[in-house]
């Protein structure tokens, strides 16, 4: 019997150095842990029990019989964190590279379909040099498995991806499809196609930083939500999310208790300039209105004329979707609407309420944006909040112009209840633009055509850049002093904490791709 016992725990202790101490030791010099000490870091102590640790390749070619390793180069299981369960697999880049051999694609699959039967997130810890290429066209398919599951997961359990090594090839078109990617600085990279390809087929000269590493995404091409310094930090970003989240589309967010106080934020009185032109910064206006150091920004650094995150108002989670006035205006361009639709569907899917701040001055016009397809992309946005049936909330803190206005949750697109600071202005277009349009022959007439310009221009204005003609239709529901804004959300959202909508029946919606 002792022999039977040990056996197991020599087994058990083999499985755990993966690789082998050489290769761990190579992957620390590169600051990456490795694949059980990632899955350690990010669990709560002592609550990962792992699923499949005896699993081993079946590859006979090129001598593969002969190098074989329990586990085949993915730890998977499930644990808690902060108390709350999720499934895990991390990729053991000091087996084969972590490539993704048959069997190890077998072992994501397993824990993905306890997820979905149990219905709790799916966290992947990435770090794999693609395809096993011993393997050939089995791993192809265990991929495609992979895919298939994170379609039919997507809008039912929340599915995060680290990128925390390499990930090329077939292999990215998994963290595509999941909810969230996180890159690490330095250390991680995707593409399709590698430096090499692109130099024989392009003939540009790139490097794997600059063509996919974590910058590039969370700037360039939008494909990373966020970047985090290191192995730890992005382990403490994923823990960070789960609690905005729910386990699935079937459960609420976790709300924390709160008690209404007097809510009065004196700080978001000054923010807006009296000058309409002049920029100011809506993360000011998002910390007046939120619980203290609550906000979770999601692409920070790309399309930057808007803001999406999550946040707790009174213990409560919300997404928030906002314009940024500091950033080319707050205009809606293609990569703008594309970012603000993907979160706004993301927090539809899984019951996350929605806070819409505007300032919008209208959409970005030229020939670069016509051509990209903003009319495509921006109704990406104007169907993603319209077919949205979460709590729906609107401040509008300025600027409301033009299509902007419906597509940035106006009444008339389903929003619940829309605020109006005093220094709304809800308009077909600027004053000046307006009156240079409207009032061109008066103007071009004039004995002093400026002078005639200013003068229509303050006539327009004082007609249309307010909020008054639009709340005396309804449009908005109550026009308020912005130091009470965040009590007003407060109410607001405990008012439709019970909000149902039936939806006419349908398998899915068209939504401009
Ligand atoms: N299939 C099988 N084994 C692989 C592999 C793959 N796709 N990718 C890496 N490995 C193995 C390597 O042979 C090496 O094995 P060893 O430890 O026995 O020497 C180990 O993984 C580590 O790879 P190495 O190349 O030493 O690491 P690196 O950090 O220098 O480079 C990559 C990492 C991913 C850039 C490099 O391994 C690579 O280009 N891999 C192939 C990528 C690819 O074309 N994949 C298939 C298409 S998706």
């Amino acid at each position: 019997m002792d022999d039977k016992l040990r056996k197991l725990e020599e087994r058990i202790a083999l499985a755990h150095l993966g690789g082998g101490e050489k290769r761990i030791e190579k992957q620390h010099s590169k600051k990456k842990l490795t694949a059980r000490e990632r899955i350690n870091y990010l669990l709560d102590d002592g609550s990962f029990e792992e699923m499949g640790i005896m699993v081993t390749h079946r590859t006979t070619d090129f001598g593969m019989e002969k190098e074989v390793y329990f586990g085949d180069g993915v730890v998977t299981g499930y644990g808690t964190v902060n108390g709350r369960l999720v499934y895990v697999y991390a990729q053991d880049f000091t087996v084969f590279g972590g490539a993704l051999s048959e069997t190890h694609a077998e072992k994501i699959c397993k824990v993905m379909d306890l997820a979905m039967k149990v219905g709790a997130p799916v966290i992947g810890l990435n770090d794999s040099g693609g395809a096993r290429i011993q393997e050939g066209v089995k791993s192809l398919g265990g991929y495609a498995d992979i895919f298939y599951r994170n379609v039919q997961a997507s809008g039912v359990i929340p599915q995060l991806s680290a990128i925390m090594g390499p990930c090329a090839g077939g292999a990215v078109y998994s963290p595509a499809m999941t909810d969230f990617i996180i890159m690490v600085e330095q250390s991680s990279y995707m593409f399709v196609t590698g430096p090499n390809v692109v130099k024989t087929v392009t003939n540009e000269e790139v490097t794997s930083e600059e063509l996919g590493g974590a910058n590039t995404h969370a700037s360039k091409s939008g494909v990373a939500h966020k970047t985090a310094a290191n192995d730890a930090a992005c382990l403490e970003d994923i823990k960070k999310l789960l609690g905005y989240l729910p386990q699935n589309n079937q459960e609420k967010a976790l709300a924390i208790p709160y008690e209404l106080g007097d809510e009065i934020r004196e700080q978001l009185r000054n923010i807006v300039p009296d000058n309409a032109n002049k920029p100011y910064d809506m993360h000011d206006v998002i910390q007046g209105i939120i619980d203290e150091d609550s906000f979770y920004e999601i692409h920070k650094d790309y399309a930057e004329n808007i803001i999406v995150g999550f946040a707790r108002l009174g213990g409560r989670s919300i997404g928030i979707v906002a314009n940024q006035p500091m950033f080319l205006a707050g205009v809606l361009d293609v990569d703008s609407s594309i970012k603000g639709a993907r979160f706004t569907r993301f927090c539809d899917a899984f019951n996350i309420p929605l806070l819409v701040l505007v300032d919008v001055p209208g959409f970005l016009p030229g020939t670069d944006q016509e051509w990209n397809a903003i009319i495509m992309n921006g109704a990406k946005l104007l169907y993603a909040l319209s077919e949205a049936t979460v709590p729906r909330v609107t401040v509008i803190t300025r600027k409301a112009y033009g299509g902007a206005y419906d597509v940035m949750n106006s009444k008339h697109i389903g929003a619940d209840f829309n605020f109006a600071w005093p220094s709304a202005e809800i308009a077909v277009m600027g004053a000046k633009g307006a009156s240079e349009i409207i009032f061109r022959r008066e103007i071009a007439a004039a004995d002093d055509p400026e002078a005639k310009l200013k003068e229509k221009e303050a006539e327009y204005a004082e007609k249309f850049a307010n909020p008054y003609r639009a709340a005396r239709r309804g449009f908005i529901d109550e026009i308020i002093l912005p130091e009470n804004t965040r009590r007003k959300l407060l109410k607001a959202f405990a008012m439709l904490e019970n909000k149902e909508v039936v939806t006419p029946k349908k398998k899915h919606g068209n939504i401009p791709l």
